[in-house]
């Protein structure tokens, strides 16, 4: 299917008959989503839209999960984000977001469908792509260490995220979708540290320094930069007993054993 396609969508819905829908699909990028706005503004908020009505239109049994995004909260005015902070995206991928948000709560009210958003800050693995920074840099840092890279070039090494786990971040979202009511959670670690924590403690852990081998530069930079995102999960942790249980260190070795285990398997 494609999420272009309404009719692909549906039919796919109608064979399948699920029970649960998780909907994570998207143009995910947030730097490219200032590159292509049209694109990512099309496929996002379309695509949800068509998930939504087809399930509409299919069964109003089925339980419906929207991916949100911390992305949604953008220029952030207080230290911590929960459900009811209000958004201020910065991007088109946050736009894109927000509107998936509203179509969600829209079919959630006005046609009394289970449908719930996670609004999930930063969930990283070693399954991570490596257009995203943190395995950009666990990537880079095992290709360094190897003697296959010299440098490692990043953009801006000062922004803050809450990062956690992608697994712990899979359970909180299956956990939304057993619940008796519907509803939006954020779901993040309450912990926040910046760009050059991760590339510090991943470069620390096979013994080399940081600042020897990253390299600033300014093309990598966003238009309009997110600088902080930090999560008070109060609501999941109390409604849908939730807890993060990998640490930041945890997560940071993780992946860069993981790339070493890569690059030394593959030789690239
Ligand atoms: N990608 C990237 N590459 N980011 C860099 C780099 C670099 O070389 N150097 C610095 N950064 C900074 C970005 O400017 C941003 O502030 C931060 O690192 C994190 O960037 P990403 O890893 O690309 O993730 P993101 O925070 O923009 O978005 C991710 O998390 C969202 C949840 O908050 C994506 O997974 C989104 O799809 C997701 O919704």
């Amino acid at each position: 299917g494609s999420l272009e396609n309404y009719a692909s969508l549906f039919k796919i819905i109608q064979k399948a008959k699920p029970d649960e829908i998780y909907h994570l699909a998207a143009q995910s990028y947030v730097a490219s989503s200032f590159d292509d706005e049209f694109s990512t503004l099309n496929i996002n908020i379309n695509g949800t839209h068509y998930v939504l009505s087809s399930v509409k239109e299919l069964g109003k049994k089925i339980k419906f999960y929207f991916a949100g995004s911390s992305e949604m909260f953008g220029k952030v005015s207080t230290k911590y984000q929960n459900e009811k902070t209000p958004f201020n995206p910065r991007s088109p991928y946050g736009i894109s977001k927000v509107t998936g948000y509203y179509l969600t709560k829209n079919y959630r009210e006005a046609f009394k469908i289970f449908t719930s958003t996670g609004i999930l800050f930063n969930h990283e693995s070693p399954r991570r792509g490596s257009e995203f920074v943190t395995r950009k840099i666990s990537y880079g840092v095992a290709r360094i260490k190897k003697g296959l890279q010299k440098k490692l070039s990043l953009g801006n090494i000062n922004s803050k995220r809450d990062w956690g786990h992608a697994r712990d971040y899979v359970n909180a979202m299956w956990l939304m979708l057993q619940q008796d009511t519907s509803g939006d959670y954020v779901i993040g670690t309450g912990k926040e540290y910046s760009v050059r924590d991760f590339a510090d403690k991943a470069f620390k852990h096979v013994g080399l320094n940081y600042e020897d081998y990253v390299t600033i530069d300014k093309t990598l930079m966003r238009p309009a930069e997110v600088d902080t995102l930090l999560a008070n999960s109060s609501k999941a942790k109390k409604q849908l007993k939730w807890q993060p249980k990998t640490t930041f260190e945890n997560l940071v070795i993780e992946m860069v054993e993981s790339d070493l285990e890569f690059v030394t398997k593959f030789g690239y």
